[in-house]
C-alpha cells in the first residue's frame, strides 16, 4: 500500500453505511401518518436520533423536533423504524440521522425540561424529501363568533394566499352561499426578538383567511368547507347556529392547555392537551343540535417563538374549533417581551421573555375576535388585538379581558370594562362571565405576579363587586382553584340561614388544561390530606388534576363544572341562580364529594356522553391511557408537576 494512498484513506470520511427511507413520499393532509425507515447503524447507540427538518434546506441544527432511535423496539440491530403522523408546514420536510455521544452532551443547550438537545457533528445519513399533495385545500379551519346576530367566522390557512372562499348551507349537499375571505399574513421582520425572529424559530406561517358567513338562521345546524376550485376544497364540516331567542347557555372553558407533538423539540410540549380536547369532543356529540362555546383563557399554543407549534396546535385543535365558536383571550405566553409599551415601574418582575419574541403578533393575526380592541406593538409589528371585547349567548354575558396590557383607571382598556359591566341588561343576560389571563386571586405561590394582582384587585374589583359579576375565570395557574363569593379577600354570605347573601363574584381559576409546571400543592408524609399551601377559608376547592370546566346556564341558574382528564368526570361543580345567591358551594376537600351534584341540571348530556364513549370514542380513549396519567385516576388526588415557572 503507498503512502498515497495511505493518507487519502485517513482523510476520506468512512463511507456511512445507514441508510434511511421514508413512506409515503406523499402526504395527503395533515396528521396522515409517515414511517421513517433505517438499516446499517454501526454500533447502535441510546443517543442515535433522527431530526426532522422544514424546509429541507434548514442547517442541521435548525430541526423541528428529533426523535431517538431507541423508540424503535428493535434499534439494537442498527435497523428500525417510526412512524408519526406530520402537519403540513407549506414546505416539503427531510429526516436526518445524526450519532451523538454522551462526551459530547453540552449541558448549556438543552429545552424546558432540561434535557439536553441532541448534536449534530456526526451526521450519518439524509432521506430523500416527502411533502404534501397540492390541489387538497386549506387547513386549520376555526370559528368565532362576529358579535352580530346571525353571523359565524370561519379563519384558515392556505400556502399561497389564492382568493379563497367559504361555501355554506343548511346541508351538506346544499352549500349555495358564498363568502369571500380577507387574506393577512405576518412576516420574520414583525417578530420583536429571538427565537420568533431567528431562522430556528421562525418558519413561513402561510396565509391567513378571514370570512364570515352572514344571514344565518337562530339556532340551526348549518354546512360549510373553505378552499377554492383551483387551490381545493377542505372537508366539510358543520356547526350550529347561535341563537338570540334561547335563554341557554353551554360552554367548554379553560386555559393554558398548549398542544401535544409527537416528537421533541427546543420547546416543552403538553401532552394533556390531547386528553383536553378528547373529552371536550365527547361532550360536544353529545350536545346533539345545541350551540356550544368554547373559551381558552391564555398561554394558546405556548409557541414561545418557535413557529410549527401554531401549526400543530390549530391541527389539533380543528375538530372542536371547526364546529364551535373558540374564543381567546392573551397570555403572557402570547405577548410578554422585554420592550413592551406598557411596562410600569411596579411590573419589572413580572414582565420578562415568555412571548419568546413573538410580541402578539401570531395571535392577533391567527385570530379575530369580536369588537377591535387594540394596542400598537411600538415596532414595525401590527397592532396587538383580540384585547377585550364582549358578547351575549343565551343567560350570559361574556367579558374577556387584557392582563397584558393597561387595565389601569384612566386606560381604554378600563373605560372599556366599566361602560360594558354598566350596560349589561340583567334581564336578558342574568349571569355576567369575565375572563382574564393572570388571576387576581389564588393561593398558589406566584409571587412573581403579587404586584399584578394587587392592582387588578384595586383597579378591577370594585367594578366587578359593584356591577355584581357572577363568575371570574382565570388562567396562568395550571391548576383549578374556585373560591367563596368575594369581595377584598372576604367571603360574602352565602344566605343560608335567612341572612341576605351578597352576590359577589365567584373567582375560579382554571389553568390546568394542559401546561404543567405548577408548585406542588402536596401533602406532607404526616399529613397526607393536607396541601403545603395552607388553603385558606376563601378557597373553597383545590384540584391538582389536569381538566377542563363546563358551564350551563338557563335564566334561572348558572351550573359551573370540572371535569378531570384522568377519569373523565366531575370533580367540582356549583350552582349561581339569577339572584346572584351562590348553591352548594360549599368546601369541597376532594373531588368525591362534590361528584354527582352537576346530576340534576345536565345529566342527560353527560348520560348521553358515556354511551358515545363505548361506542365511537372507545378505540381513541384505550389509545390514549397508556398515555395518561393513569396513577391519578386510581385515586391519587395530588399529581406531582415540574419544577417552577418563572
Ligand atoms: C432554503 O431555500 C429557500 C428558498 O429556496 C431560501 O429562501 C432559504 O434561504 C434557504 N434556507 C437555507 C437555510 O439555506
Ligand atoms: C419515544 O420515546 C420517548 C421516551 O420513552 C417517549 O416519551 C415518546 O413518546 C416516544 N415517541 C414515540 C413516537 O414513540
Ligand atoms: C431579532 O430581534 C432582536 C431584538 O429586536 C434583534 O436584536 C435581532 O437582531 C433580531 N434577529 C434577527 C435574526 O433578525
Ligand atoms: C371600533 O373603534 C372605534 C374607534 O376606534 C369605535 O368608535 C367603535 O365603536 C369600535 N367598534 C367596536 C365594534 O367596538
Ligand atoms: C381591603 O381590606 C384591607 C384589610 O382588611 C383594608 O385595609 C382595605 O382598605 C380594603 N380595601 C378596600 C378597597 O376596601
Amino acid at each position: 500500500m503507498n503512502l498515497l494512498l495511505l493518507l487519502s484513506l485517513l482523510l476520506l470520511p468512512p463511507i456511512s453505511p445507514t441508510q434511511i427511507s421514508v413512506s409515503p413520499k406523499t402526504l395527503s393532509k395533515s396528521g396522515d401518518p409517515v414511517t421513517i425507515q433505517w438499516s446499517g447503524v454501526d454500533d447502535p447507540s441510546s443517543l442515535d436520533w433522527v431530526g426532522l427538518y422544514s424546509p429541507p434546506n434548514s442547517s442541521h441544527d435548525h430541526f423541528i423536533g428529533y426523535l431517538f432511535l431507541s423508540n424503535s423496539s428493535t434499534w439494537q440491530s442498527g435497523s428500525g423504524s417510526i412512524t408519526i403522523p406530520l402537519i403540513n408546514l407549506r414546505s416539503n420536510y427531510q429526516f436526518r440521522i445524526f450519532r451523538w455521544t454522551a462526551s459530547e452532551i453540552d449541558p448549556k443547550r438543552h429545552d424546558h425540561d432540561h434535557n439536553s438537545l441532541p448534536g449534530t457533528k456526526h451526521p450519518l445519513a439524509e432521506s430523500e424529501e416527502i411533502g404534501f399533495e397540492s390541489g387538497r385545500g386549506p387547513e386549520q379551519v376555526h370559528l368565532a363568533l362576529t358579535g352580530q346576530e346571525g353571523e359565524m367566522r370561519v379563519m384558515f390557512v392556505t400556502h399561497d394566499g389564492r382568493e379563497s372562499f367559504v361555501r355554506y348551507g343548511p346541508g351538506p349537499n346544499r352549500m349555495d352561499q358564498v363568502a369571500g375571505t380577507r387574506v393577512g399574513r405576518y412576516e420574520r421582520e414583525d417578530m420583536c426578538d429571538s427565537p420568533a425572529n431567528h431562522s430556528v424559530g421562525w418558519r413561513d406561517p402561510g396565509f391567513i383567511h378571514d370570512g364570515v358567513m352572514t344571514n344565518l338562521k337562530k339556532g340551526k345546524r348549518y354546512y360549510y368547507k373553505v378552499g377554492s376550485d383551483s387551490g381545493g376544497w377542505s372537508i366539510t364540516y358543520n356547526f350550529v347556529s347561535h341563537d338570540g331567542d334561547s335563554s341557554e347557555t353551554v360552554a367548554f372553558l379553560f386555559g393554558d392547555m398548549g398542544t401535544a407533538t409527537p416528537f421533541s423539540t427546543f420547546i416543552r410540549t403538553q401532552d394533556e392537551s390531547i386528553s383536553t380536547i378528547k373529552w371536550i369532543s365527547r361532550d360536544m356529540q353529545a350536545l346533539g343540535d345545541k350551540p356550544a362555546l368554547v373559551s381558552h383563557i391564555g398561554d394558546i399554543s405556548y409557541a414561545r417563538g418557535y413557529s410549527w407549534i401554531w401549526d400543530n396546535f390549530f391541527n389539533q385543535i380543528e375538530p372542536v374549533a371547526s364546529q364551535v365558536p373558540y374564543h381567546v383571550c392573551i397570555g403572557n405566553h402570547e405577548y410578554d417581551w422585554p420592550l413592551q409599551p406598557w411596562k410600569p415601574d411596579w411590573s419589572y418582575s413580572i414582565y420578562g421573555t415568555d412571548g419568546g419574541g413573538e410580541c402578539g403578533v401570531p395571535y392577533s393575526l391567527r385570530f379575530n375576535m369580536p369588537g377591535n380592541s387594540s394596542e400598537p406593538t411600538a415596532t414595525r409589528a401590527p397592532a396587538t388585538r383580540n384585547l377585550y371585547y364582549s358578547f351575549d349567548m343565551g343567560s350570559v354575558h361574556f367579558l374577556y379581558i387584557s392582563t397584558e396590557t393597561n387595565f389601569l383607571q384612566g386606560s381604554s382598556q378600563y373605560n372599556f370594562i366599566k361602560q360594558d359591566l354598566e350596560s349589561v341588561d340583567r334581564k336578558k343576560t342574568p349571569f355576567v362571565v369575565v375572563q382574564g389571563h393572570r388571576p387576581m386571586y389564588t393561593t398558589s405561590n406566584e409571587i412573581r405576579d403579587a404586584p399584578i394582582r394587587e392592582r387588578m384587585l384595586e383597579h378591577l374589583e370594585p367594578l366587578f363587586v359593584k356591577s355584581k359579576v357572577t363568575l371570574a375565570l382565570w388562567g396562568h395557574v395550571h391548576r383549578y382553584e374556585r373560591f367563596c363569593p368575594l369581595n377584598n379577600f372576604t367571603c360574602g354570605a352565602l344566605g343560608f340561614h335567612g341572612e341576605d347573601w351578597e352576590a359577589f363574584p365567584v373567582h375560579v381559576v382554571i389553568g390546568m388544561a394542559g401546561q404543567d409546571w405548577q408548585p406542588i400543592w402536596e401533602p406532607r408524609a404526616n399529613h397526607p390530606t393536607d396541601p403545603i399551601f395552607p388553603q385558606p377559608v376563601r378557597s373553597m376547592y383545590r384540584g391538582g388534576e389536569f381538566g377542563y370546566t363546563r358551564l350551563f346556564a338557563t335564566k334561572e341558574k348558572l351550573t359551573f363544572s370540572y371535569v378531570g382528564n384522568h377519569d373523565g368526570e366531575v370533580h367540582d361543580t356549583f350552582e349561581i341562580l339569577a339572584s346572584g345567591q351562590v348553591l352548594n358551594g360549599n368546601r369541597g376537600g376532594d373531588g368525591a364529594m362534590a361528584k354527582g351534584k352537576e346530576g340534576s341540571t345536565i345529566s342527560w348530556y353527560v348520560k348521553g356522553a358515556s354511551v358515545l364513549m363505548l361506542g365511537a370514542f372507545i378505540g381513541y380513549v384505550l389509545g390514549f391511557i397508556s398515555r395518561a396519567r393513569r396513577e391519578a385516576g386510581l385515586g391519587k388526588t395530588w399529581t406531582p408537576v415540574k419544577s417552577e415557572e418563572t
